[in-house]
C-alpha cells in the first residue's frame, strides 16, 4: 500500500470508477507530450529537437492558433467588464474608435444583466434568450420560444445536462456516431450509461447510413439496452462532414418511429464549405408541416456555441440549447438541474447574444465586422483546401473533401511492419504514427482511435486552424519517411 493510500481519504482505487473509465484523447498522451515539447522550446532547451515550434493541430481552439477575436465582440465585452468606461463616451467614440452601436449594445446588455459579475437566471438572462430565439427564427423561418432556450457554459455543459437527464440507469443507451467527438463517450462513461455506437459512412463523405443505425439499435435491444436518444454532430467532428436535408429527415423519422430524443450538436453550423447548413429544428418543423401528427412528439435538443465558427471565443464558455417537444415535467427537472450550477458565465452569455445578434448592414460596426468575419472564413477555407490537396498527394492516405467544421480526418493505410512496431510499443497503430510524427515534426494530431473508427481502419484528425502552411510540409515529409521506414 502506498503512503498516499495510508494518509489520505482518496486514492486511485477508491475514487469514482466511472471517471477512471472515461477517455478523452483530444487532451491525452499526445497533447501532454506536445506541451512538454513546447515548454522545452520556451526554456531555450530544445536545440536537439528536429523542430523549432510545436503546432497544436489536435484541438479546435481558434484563438490559441492565432484567430483574432472579432472587434465588435471584444469592444462590447470591454465595456461590460468595465462599465466606468461608459462615463467617457467621448473618449470611446473619439480616440479609441469605438462606434456608437458598440456603446449602445453594451448599455443594453448591462440593462439586461445588471453586471457581468452578477448571477443571472439559471437558464440565462431573459433578454439574451430573446435574442437567441430571434436568431433561430431568422435562420429557420419558424418561431422559437425563449422560455425553452437554455444558455450554457459552452455546448459541453449543455450536453452534460441533457445526458444527466437522459441517463436514468446503467442500462440506458445513447446512439453515438463513430467516429465522434469524445465528449459523448466520455460523458456516458462518467454517467455509467451505455454508448450505442453507429458507424458513419466514410465512402459517402462520412454521412449517416440509416441501415447501420437501425442495426445498431436492434443489436442494443438484443443486449437489453434501453436506447433513449441519438446524437448527431453536424457539421461533423472529427469527420468534417455536412449532412444533407434528406439525411436529417431520415434521422428525425427514425427518431420519431423509435421514440428517441434527438441531440443535434450544431456547434459548427457556420463552418460550412460545401453546400448549406440545414438545422434539425427547421427540418423537424418542415416534417411536422408536411405530415401532421407523425412528428408531434419528437424531442429535439439542438446545441450551439460561441467556441467555433468565426467567433472562436471558446475561452469565454458560452452556448445554448433549444428544447423542442419535451414533456413539461422533464423541462422542469432540466431547469432544476441547471439551477444547481446557478448560471452559465454571464460574459459568455453576452457573447452568445452578440453571436446571435451581430451588427447588421447600416449599423456603424457592420463593415468591420463583415470584413473580419469573411477574412476568417476565407482563411479557414484556404487552409482546409491546402491541407486536403496535400493529403491527396500522400501515399496511402485518403481524405474526404472538407465540407464543414474545422477538421480533416484522413484514412491512413499502414503497413504490417508499422502495425507490428506499434503493437510492440503497446500503442494503437495510428497513435504510434501520430507519436512518431510529433517527435519528428512538432505537429500534434489526434489518432483516429481517440474518436472511434471501424475495426482495422486507421485515421488521424487535424484541425486546419494553425496559421501558415510550413507545418503541412512537415507532415508530408514525415509521412514519406515513415512509409519508407516501415515498408513491408
Ligand atoms: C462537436 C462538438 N461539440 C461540442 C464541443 C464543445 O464545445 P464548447 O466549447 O461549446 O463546450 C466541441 C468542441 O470541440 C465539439 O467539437
Amino acid at each position: 500500500m502506498s503512503t498516499t493510500t495510508q494518509l489520505r481519504s482518496l486514492n486511485i482505487d477508491n475514487i469514482n470508477p466511472h471517471v477512471k473509465t472515461a477517455e478523452y484523447a483530444v487532451r491525452g498522451l499526445l497533447a501532454i507530450k506536445s506541451e512538454e515539447y513546447r515548454a522545452t522550446l520556451k526554456d531555450g532547451k530544445g536545440s536537439d529537437l528536429p523542430f523549432d515550434t510545436v503546432i497544436s493541430a489536435n484541438i479546435g481552439n481558434p484563438q490559441q492558433l492565432d484567430q483574432k477575436p472579432i472587434t465588435f465582440f471584444r469592444q462590447v465585452a470591454s465595456l461590460l467588464e468595465n462599465p466606468q468606461l461608459l462615463e467617457h463616451e467621448d473618449v470611446l467614440t473619439g480616440s479609441l474608435g469605438y462606434k456608437k452601436d458598440v456603446v449602445e449594445r453594451a448599455k443594453w446588455l448591462l440593462s439586461e444583466v445588471n453586471s457581468v459579475g452578477a448571477y443571472s437566471q439559471s437558464m440565462g438572462a431573459p433578454g439574451i434568450r430573446g435574442s437567441v430565439a430571434k436568431f433561430i427564427e431568422r435562420r429557420d423561418g419558424y418561431p422559437s420560444d425563449p422560455s425553452l432556450i437554455y444558455l450554457s457554459a459552452g455546448a459541453s455543459s449543455g450536453v452534460n445536462t441533457l445526458l444527466h437527464i437522459i441517463c436514468a440507469t446503467p442500462n440506458t443507451g445513447v446512439l453515438v456516431p463513430i467516429p465522434q467527438y469524445p465528449l459523448y463517450t466520455a460523458s456516458l462513461a462518467v454517467l455509467n450509461a451505455k454508448c450505442v455506437p453507429y458507424n458513419l459512412d466514410e465512402e459517402k463523405a462520412w454521412g449517416t447510413n440509416l441501415d447501420v443505425i437501425k442495426a445498431s439499435l436492434a443489436k442494443a435491444k438484443e443486449e437489453g439496452i434501453d436506447t433513449r436518444a441519438i446524437v448527431i454532430i453536424n457539421p461533423g467532428n472529427p469527420t468534417g462532414a455536412s449532412l444533407s436535408e434528406q439525411e436529417i429527415k431520415d434521422v428525425i423519422t427514425f427518431a420519431a418511429e423509435n421514440k428517441l430524443v434527438v441531440m443535434a450538436d450544431e456547434v459548427y453550423q457556420t463552418n460550412i464549405f460545401i453546400g448549406k447548413f440545414h438545422s434539425f429544428k427547421k427540418i423537424l418543423r418542415d416534417l411536422q408541416k408536411e405530415t401532421p401528427g407523425k412528428y408531434d412528439n419528437v424531442e429535439l435538443a439542438s446545441l450551439h456555441s460561441i467556441s467555433k465558427g468565426m467567433v472562436g471565443e471558446c475561452g469565454h464558455r458560452g452556448g445554448y440549447y433549444e428544447l423542442v417537444g419535451f414533456d413539461k415535467d422533464v423541462v422542469a427537472q432540466i431547469y432544476k438541474f441547471v439551477s444547481i450550477q446557478l448560471c452559465p458565465p454571464v460574459i459568455g452569455q453576452c457573447i452568445v447574444e452578440m453571436m446571435t445578434h451581430p451588427p447588421v448592414e447600416g449599423e456603424e460596426s457592420y463593415e468591420l465586422y463583415r470584413r473580419e468575419y469573411d477574412n476568417i472564413f476565407e482563411g479557414l477555407k484556404k487552409r482546409a483546401t491546402a491541407l486536403y490537396e496535400a493529403f491527396r498527394e500522400m501515399e496511402g492516405v485518403k481524405c474526404q473533401e472538407p465540407a464543414g467544421s474545422m477538421y480533416l480526418f484522413p484514412t491512413i493505410t499502414l503497413s504490417q511492419k508499422a502495425i507490428d512496431a506499434a503493437k510492440a510499443d503497446d500503442k494503437a497503430p495510428d497513435e504510434f504514427y501520430c507519436l512518431k510524427l510529433l517527435d519528428a515534426t512538432g505537429v500534434c494530431l489526434v489518432p483516429g482511435s481517440g474518436f472511434g473508427q471501424k475495426d482495422g481502419s486507421y485515421h488521424f484528425r487535424t484541425t486546419f486552424l494553425a496559421p501558415g502552411t510550413d507545418w503541412v510540409g512537415r507532415i508530408t515529409k514525415f509521412h514519406k519517411e515513415f512509409m519508407a521506414e516501415y515498408k513491408d
